[in-house]
């Protein structure tokens, strides 16, 4: 069942690795209804471990994964799309050698034809820069409009929950923080949740509601992301800095 204070996505005590190694080791978190929550953490904390452990992707040795307060454990990434989970890998997001168009029409795979069209026209009025660009080869696209496709083709089965990893990987800060804001924090004012893991930790925090850092398979620190933004020593440990000695912190990355 489902309530106002149901999570919309939550892990309890996650454990999960590859063979019997936990990378992933007792991880707790939930993405309340329309927020968004960022896991920040340094390469190899098993961030994305994370993610492919709640999206059937990776064996999750113990723990539970609920999605509205139901138990999806295991379940298939294809079953967790049709329960309304959208996932952006860190890698392999769209299909380069497919036009925009045609990776949107890929992304509503589980749709009519005519809700097809229907969802391309939603996710054009989300993404209008997309517009003119639907038949550019994804291979041709900038980073940002590359990211922007393959958000838009995750969008095409109207997610309830999205799950994005690293949307700006391989992004210089400036376009990072334009990804961010333009692309990750209008999926909250859409009232969807979001789980997005970043590296660049500010610049996810001043989109996120709440923040987690986890370091080698466990969560350091869960605050709320305004929080963490306002202190200075948290933010230098969220950043993977000795805390600041004193109050005088640079204002980014
Ligand atoms: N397929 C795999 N088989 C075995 N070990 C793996 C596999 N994928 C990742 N690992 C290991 O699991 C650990 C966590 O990796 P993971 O990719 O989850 O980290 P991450 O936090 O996402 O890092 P990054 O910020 O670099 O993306 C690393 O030590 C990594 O080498
Ligand atoms: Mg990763």
């Amino acid at each position: 069942m489902s309530s106002a204070e149901t999570p919309a996505l939550e892990v309890r005590d996650l454990v999960a690795g590859y063979g019997d190694y936990p990378v992933v080791d007792g991880v707790s978190l939930a993405v309340p209804h329309g927020k968004v929550v960022a896991v920040a953490g340094p390469n190899g904390a098993g961030k994305s471990t994370l993610l492919k452990a709640m999206l059937g992707l990776v064996r999750v040795l113990s723990g539970r994964v609920l999605l509205e307060g139901e138990d999806v454990t295991g379940a298939a990434l294809e079953r967790l799309a049709r329960l309304g989970v959208g996932y952006v890998p860190q890698l392999d997001d769209v299909f380069d050698s497919m036009k925009v168009i045609e990776n949107l029409e890929m992304g509503g795979y589980l749709c009519d034809r005519a809700e097809r069209q229907r969802r391309i026209e939603q996710v054009l009025e989300i993404f209008p820069v997309l517009r003119g660009k639907l038949h550019r080869y994804a291979e041709t696209l900038s980073g940002g409009e590359r990211k922007m496709t393959a958000i838009a083709r995750v969008l095409m089965l109207d997610p309830k929950v999205l799950v994005l990893d690293e949307p700006t990987a391989s992004l210089s800060p400036e376009m990072s923080r334009v990804v961010l804001e333009e692309q990750v924090r209008p999926l909250s004012r859409l009232g969807k949740s979001v789980l997005l893991v970043e590296q660049k930790a500010v610049a996810a925090l001043e989109v996120a509601d709440w923040a987690c850092l986890l370091v080698r398979g466990k969560v350091e620190v869960s605050a709320p992301a305004a929080e963490v933004l306002a202190d200075p020593n948290m933010r230098e440990i969220f950043l993977g800095r000795a805390p600041a000695a004193t109050a005088e912190v640079a204002g980014s990355e």
